[in-house]
């Protein structure tokens, strides 16, 4: 198995341009690792000043959010070749915030990881189930369905590049993490379903990660296990700690 680990900081809509080039600086050297990819996920409006804060280190830039066209009269919105030229290698796609609060539906996150390849950008796409989901017993039908709905038409060499965030909604920003056992039972699932709906090679290649507080304390555990490649963070991507995780 040589799936090289990716730990990715998701700051969701933290920082303006100038905290974002402190932060940068703040964890500088606390995030060095040659074994793993570091990514900061960032706010549209620091993705230039991150892009200069980290040239030459470790870490690479990703965009929080996209829209599906390439360009035009689209008010407000900011599409995947603009983030490519500004320096943009990953792009998070169906965050449960944006499931929710934007109404993205899963075909409309389809026609987005379509868009994220076109533009050489590589998806870091999300799933996670609900605690209802959870308490039902449904959850693996569930991320296998929504799996399956934002992968339709991609290819198995796309797919290999890909990287999967498992991130139960339940354990987002509320410090109850899932534990390592059970973060690992859906990171395998999800491998099986690639390998179902692709081949065994595919399922081996793409990269799997836990988010959901994941933090300096926890993040040791959860990526010892064999089917968790990384972590999406967010609160803990934020500090210093952040350095800590990237080196468990
Ligand atoms: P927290 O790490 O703050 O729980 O957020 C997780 C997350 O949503 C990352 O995308």
């Amino acid at each position: 198995m040589s799936r090289r680990r990716i730990i990715a900081g998701n700051w969701k809509m933290n920082m303006t341009p100038s905290q974002a080039a402190e932060l940068c600086a703040t964890l500088k050297d606390l995030v060095k690792n040659d074994n793993v990819d570091v990514v900061y996920c960032v706010p549209a409006i620091d993705i230039v000043p991150v892009a200069e804060a980290v040239k030459g280190t470790n870490v690479k830039v990703g965009a929080e959010n996209f829209y599906i066209e390439d360009k035009g009269a689209y008010t407000g919105e900011i599409s995947a070749p603009m983030l490519k030229d500004a320096g943009v290698e990953y792009v998070i796609i169906g965050h449960s915030e944006r499931r929710e609060y934007f109404k993205e539906d899963d075909a409309f996150l389809n026609a987005k990881v379509k868009k994220a390849f076109e533009a050489g950008l590589t998806p870091i796409l999300c799933c996670g189930e609900s605690l209802e989901l959870r308490e039902m017993d449904a959850y693996l039908d569930w991320i296998r369905l929504q799996i399956k709905s934002d992968l339709v038409g991609i290819t198995a060499d796309q797919v290999k590049t890909l990287v999967i965030a498992y991130e139960p909604i339940w354990a987002i920003g509320t410090g109850k993490t899932a534990s390592a056992d059970q973060a690992q039972e859906v990171c395998k699932a999800i491998r099986d379903c690639i390998a179902e709906m692709y081949d065994a090679p595919t399922a081996e290649a793409v990269r799997i990660q836990y988010g959901g507080s994941m933090n300096a304390g926890n993040a040791a555990e959860l990526l010892s296990k064999p089917d968790i490649d990384g972590g999406l963070i967010g609160g803990a991507a934020l500090k210093p700690d952040f350095g800590q995780i990237v080196n468990a």
